[in-house]
């Protein structure tokens, strides 16, 4: 029998040691077990943006960022993309495995079934000003679905978990679409049972009363493969967010909205907005070497929305797969006028080719293009973020599911290095000048 594999840390200080376990997982770099640490040692470890630390245990998502490689459930996300459609990854990320046929057909029916929302929760949008940003719209509308099903959501009992991860999916499309109508002053559009899920959406977002609305079945399937593509990412900012937030036993929805929030930020589900806001910056194909230069200047905070990833430091897997639907949903609804395609292009060519981005790994990632493709699709800008957060609601769903019947699941709760002042006492306030 081979010895479990430890790792020895000597304190040099007290010459005190320990022996920290260490864990495999099916795919990626082992862990070591630092739960005794401080116990034992008296530290607590350091690590800003948890670049070095696994936060849990997960069968869900897996990411070589390296290779480039990103798994759901064992299976390659190009051949997911290629070959299934978002409501069956949802099903995937949700049981663990391919459904059945019969398992894919009820699991279908129930997401239509769910996505109309309670009729007084579309009276929630009216207390948003016109201009509100659509995140803004849905983070406080699906926190406010905690205040519809509170009391009917037991967490610890399967079935209420898995009522609450089909409301949620179900629901979103219904929402971001409402949230859209909103802002544009348009009547809300009812979801209708014989759509596709993102067909429903395209019809909810963009089919109006007084006429009849095609769905391209291109911007059908272009929206199914982005979505799948979106589906989850591991342990990111939002999705670390829902599994804090529900670590403390909150409220399903309640937890969905805090991921959200967390979504929303350019440096993660943003970036997508952020690349087309840039591009409106850029302005001219002549401006791309002046914002290069600016990209590269240390003392600038100027960065190129849509380039460079955390985790994948080779390229992003997602991003090769898009950049093909992305150029054959050009050739359709491309506006061979927009000079805003051609600039987008041309950064994209350029910026693989110089030296900067190249020798720190700076490829477009997913967001580049899926801001491209929105922009054909004349899906507007502030709706791309929520965009994500439909696709996104899977894998939040997923990983709190997955939490919450973890048995080593605690609160979570890190700890800090505290800088401020040290201890003083309190003067009275007549003693202060
Ligand atoms: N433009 C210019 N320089 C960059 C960029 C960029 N987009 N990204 C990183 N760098 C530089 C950075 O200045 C640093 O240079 P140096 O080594 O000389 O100091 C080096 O590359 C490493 O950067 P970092 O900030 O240490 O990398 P990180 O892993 O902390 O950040 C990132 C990853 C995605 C936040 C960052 O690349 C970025 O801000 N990109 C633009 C925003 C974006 O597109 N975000 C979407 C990510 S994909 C969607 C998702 O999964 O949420």
């Amino acid at each position: 029998m081979t010895q479990p594999k430890t790792v020895t840390v000597i304190d040099n200080a007290t010459g005190k040691q320990i022996e920290l376990p260490i864990y495999q997982g099916t795919h990626g770099p082992d862990v070591v077990d630092i739960g005794k640490f401080y116990k034992e040692l008296g530290y607590f470890t350091y690590d800003p943006g948890y670049v070095s630390t696994a936060s849990c245990r997960s069968n869900i998502t897996f990411i070589d960022g390296d290779n480039g490689t990103l798994l759901y459930r064992g299976y390659p996300i190009d051949q997911l993309a290629e070959k299934s459609t978002f409501v069956e990854v949802a099903y995937l990320q949700l049981y663990g495995e391919l459904p059945t046929r019969k398992q894919f057909k009820d699991f279908e029916y129930i997401m239509r079934h769910h996505s109309m929302i309670n009729e007084s929760l579309k009276g929630f949008f009216d207390g948003f000003y016109h201009d509100a940003h659509p995140m803004a719209i849905l983070v406080g509308v699906v926190g406010s679905l905690s205040a519809f099903y509170h009391d009917s959501t037991d967490i610890h009992n399967p079935e209420h978990r898995e009522i609450a991860a089909h409301r949620m999916i179900a629901k979103m499309p219904t929402i971001a679409a409402a949230s859209y109508k909103h802002s544009v002053g348009e009547p809300f559009v009812y979801p209708r049972n014989d759509l596709s899920y993102c067909g429903n959406l395209l019809n909810m977002m963009f089919s109006v009363p007084s006429e009849p609305y095609e769905i391209d079945p291109i911007a059908e399937r272009a929206l199914d493969m982005i979505f799948i593509l979106h589906v989850d990412h591991e342990q990111n900012a939002s999705t670390s967010t829902v599994r804090l937030s529900g670590s403390s036993g909150a409220n399903p929805f309640a937890c969905v909205s805090s991921g959200i929030t967390a979504l929303w930020g350019p440096a993660h589900g943003g970036a997508n907005e952020a690349v087309l806001n840039m591009l409106n910056q850029i302005g001219d194909v002549s401006n791309i070497p002046k914002y290069l230069e600016k990209a590269r200047d240390k003392n600038d905070p100027f960065r190129l929305m849509g380039f460079g990833h955390r985790v994948y430091k080779n390229y992003d897997p997602r991003a090769r797969i898009i950049r093909d639907m992305c150029h054959e949903v050009l050739a359709k609804f491309g506006d061979a006028n927009d000079p805003f395609f051609e600039l987008a292009l041309r950064l994209e060519e350029i910026a693989l080719k110089e030296d900067y981005f190249i020798e720190r790994k700076l490829y477009p990632n997913v967001d580049f293009y899926s801001g491209i493709i929105y922009r054909a699709l004349k899906i507007p800008t502030n709706m791309f973020t929520v965009m994500f957060a439909i696709a996104r609601t899977v894998g939040w769903v997923a990983q709190w599911m997955e939490m919450i019947s973890d048995p080593e699941q605690r609160i979570g709760r890190p700890r800090q290095l505290y800088t401020g002042a040290a201890q003083r006492d309190y003067v009275d306030i007549k003693k202060r000048k």
